[in-house]
């Protein structure tokens, strides 16, 4: 496969590496296959998970047909929300009342109370009037994009935004630009632009309170005060803030202080801390009601199944009465981030995601395997998701790791390190 040199972020299509000469579908899958083979290969892409993902994760080894017990470093179940039975309970009782699901959107036969109830505490999380759920965070952002923005109005974001902001600017045609990640200089010069050409367009300044790839947080403080300036709104994807930061695990708008009604969009997803599937959309109700009709991916798909609607409720009681799990996480974080440290890796994360950077000379999936291996599982970033010289291992946190899971995965990772030659201490590739 041929490359062209992306910088980042996640607007891209692997149509770009593919040789435009490979003109048939064969042609082109017979171009494509040894990529695949070798991540299938190596347990890259695809693991198998033969049961719950907690502190220890069982995978099939597809060798043996067997499992492995790994300890999870991969998963963004932050609070181990996933696994806990009262949670489980509560969505085993709601097929029992409600049945697995409805065969409908929620616009038509789709809405239970279960959905009603959960939108209000959305709302209330959020400091918000009015929320609304959406089958993925995926399509809450392809959502809440083609749903609000119209001809003449304009999108700036951050360029490390997720794919699905991308996918909405796309589908909706969006007039959109992006400005340098996380820099402030640089948005205020984006929206000095805008305003000298379009002194009365609708401007909405997109970005993530946590950064999926380097778990960096975005200054919504300093965010909030330029769209202020400049007469823009503020939609901020949390979906790695939610549940991690805020004493109470509300996000970052409360991290910052930041009072309710400080951003006109939150949008939310119920696959990570949560550990299901599912997405949301807070603000106005004025907002929420114009975009329950004008967000084709609300309106045309099906609402989310009722015992994933109850496991999210009780997953927010959990959150209310547990706010100990929030600093669980934060204290596995500080520790191992100590343990990284002292090995001499120069981590220095904000959130409960910790990349370790891989050198370009090696295939992170043959990092990633070798982990296995030991007992370890851990997802690898390479390019295009990241620049070819900041490839990486991405450790996810959770509250329930114990410390002795961290100390035997610190164990592991000076092992692969050293093998691999990139442990901090060898020469030169620090
Ligand atoms: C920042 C961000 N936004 C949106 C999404 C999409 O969420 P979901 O997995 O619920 O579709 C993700 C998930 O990867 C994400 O990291």
């Amino acid at each position: 496969m041929t490359a062209p040199d992306l910088a980042h972020g996640e607007n891209f299509s692997l149509e770009h590496y593919l040789d435009p000469a490979a003109h048939t579908f064969e042609q082109r899958f017979a171009e494509f296959r040894p990529y695949v083979e070798h991540a299938r290969g190596s347990g890259f892409v695809l693991r198998e998970v033969a049961g719950p993902s907690g502190a220890l994760v069982p995978v099939r080894d597809p060798s043996t047909g067997g499992t492995d017990e790994l300890i999870m470093l991969g998963s963004n179940n932050y609070l181990g929300l996933g696994n806990e039975p009262r949670i489980a309970e509560a969505a085993i009782a709601a097929i029992r009342e409600y049945g697995v699901g409805h065969g409908g959107p929620p616009l038509l036969n789709g809405t239970t109370t279960l959905h009603r109830l959960l939108e209000e505490r959305l709302a209330e999380l959020k400091g918000s009037e009015a929320a609304m759920v959406f089958s993925s965070g995926y399509a809450a952002n392809v959502g809440w994009v083609t749903g609000l923005l119209r001809k003449g109005d304009v999108l700036l974001y951050d360029e490390q935004s997720h794919a699905s902001l991308y996918d909405g600017i796309q589908l909706g045609r969006v007039r959109s630009m992006a400005f340098a990640h996380n820099d402030l200089r640089h948005l205020r010069h984006r929206l000095m632009q805008i305003r000298w050409r379009n002194p009365g367009a609708n401007v909405v300044v997109a970005v993530e309170g946590v950064y999926s790839m380097d778990g960096d947080i975005a200054p919504l403080p300093e965010i909030r005060a330029l769209c202020d300036a400049f007469g823009a709104w503020l939609a901020v994807d949390d979906a790695h803030g939610t549940g991690v930061l805020g004493a109470r695990g509300h996000g970052t708008a409360e991290h910052f202080g930041l009072g309710p009604g400080a951003v006109e969009l939150s949008m939310g997803t119920f696959s990570k801390v949560f550990a299901g599937t599912g997405g949301f959309v807070t603000g106005s109700r004025d907002m929420v009601d114009t975009l329950r009709f004008f967000a084709r991916s609300y309106m045309f798909s099906a609402a989310l199944a009722p015992p994933v609607v109850a496991a999210v409720l009780a997953g927010i009681d959990f959150l209310a009465e547990h706010p100990e799990r929030v600093r669980q996480l934060h204290d596995n974080v500080a520790y191992f981030v100590r343990g990284l440290r002292a090995m001499g890796f120069a981590v220095d994360p904000q959130t409960a995601i910790i990349p370790i950077l891989v050198p370009q000379r090696l295939a992170v999936a043959d990092v990633v395997t070798a982990l296995h291996r030991e007992g370890v599982f851990v997802n690898g970033v390479e390019f295009p998701a990241v620049p070819r010289d900041q490839q990486r291992l991405r450790i996810s946190m959770m509250a329930t790791l114990t410390q002795d899971h961290l100390d035997r995965a610190l164990d592991r990772i000076d092992t692969v390190a050293r093998r691999f030659g990139f442990h901090p201490e060898q020469e030169g590739i620090a």
